[in-house]
């Protein structure tokens, strides 16, 4: 079945020197399998958000390429195709409701009027909020407010989500819980998701492929591939394969924090 090997996004030779001459990431080569639930994991300034937004295709590149479906991240793709980005506070509009805020990318999509409120509304339920469409922002709670974000995102019914640290300013519990309504949506839909995290938990948690990354120059220095199948429970963080896992990134996540600085005049 050919689907099922399609690239959804082929990361090849990446490099970055932001113009303050700090070299974020050195040639990177990724790829991200359809269906995939894949997690970069790192210590801080490894280059996970250059490398996310190279994949969004905001940021450019100073060599290599990035393709999504074999195309570049901003060619024009059909809906069905269509990529989303999950940035780590919600940057909701405070003056707009909650259905404002999530109906904004149909609108700027030119979708008709018409189809607005169902779609909204479909993507409110999703995420649990359709009782709040009328509400501001700040009347949210921070878990709410991200809920109010994921639904913008998926609103658009991407094929792709790009998530940048999004639970990382959430208590432990919204956390788990937004980290198990994900994982239900990215089965349910189908999509190909790239998650940024700091937490060793989480990371394993959800994927089904962990990236390390290491600074001075940002690089990936390591993979792990998750088998435990899914759907995953919160039971699954209890048992001894979950810690086994657990452990090996730890241990991974060791080694790439203590790179020597040196390197990074390469
Ligand atoms: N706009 C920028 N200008 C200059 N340096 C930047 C910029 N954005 C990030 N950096 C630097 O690039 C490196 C990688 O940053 P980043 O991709 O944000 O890492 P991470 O998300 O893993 O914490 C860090 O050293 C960071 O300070
Ligand atoms: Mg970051």
């Amino acid at each position: 079945m050919t689907q099922s090997t399609a690239v959804a996004i082929s990361v090849t030779g990446a490099d970055k020197v932001y113009p303050n001459g700090t070299h974020a990431l050195q040639p990177v080569d990724l790829k991200v399998q359809q269906g995939e639930f894949v997690t970069l994991l790192g210590p801080s300034g490894c280059g996970k958000s250059t490398l996310l937004k190279m994949m969004a295709g905001l940021l450019p590149l100073d060599n290599g390429s990035v393709q999504v479906w074999g195309q570049a991240p901003d060619a024009r793709q059909p809906p069905e195709r269509s990529m989303a980005f999950v940035f780590q506070s919600p940057t909701l509009m405070p003056w707009a409701t909650v259905s404002q805020n999530v109906s904004l990318p149909l609108e700027l999509a030119g979708v008709p009027k018409a189809e607005l409120a169902p779609r909204v509304e479909d993507a409110l339920k999703l995420v649990g909020l359709n009782q709040f469409q009328g509400h501001l922002p700040n009347a949210l709670s921070g878990g709410m407010q991200m809920r109010v974000s994921i639904a913008r995102a998926f609103v658009t019914n991407p094929s792709i989500l790009l998530m940048d640290e999004p639970f990382g300013a959430l208590d432990e519990i919204t956390r788990h819980k937004l980290d198990a309504e994900l994982l239900e949506i990215w089965r349910a839909r189908k999509l190909s998701v790239v998650f940024v995290t700091h937490s060793i938990h989480e990371a394993v948690f959800l994927s089904s492929r962990v990236v390390m990354m290491a600074a001075r120059p940002g690089r990936i220095v390591d993979e792990f591939e998750i088998t435990e199948p899914y759907p995953r429970t919160t039971d699954f963080m209890v048992t001894s394969q979950f810690a086994r896992y657990a452990k090996q990134l730890q241990d991974s996540l060791h080694r790439a924090s203590a790179e020597p600085v040196g390197s990074q005049d390469l």
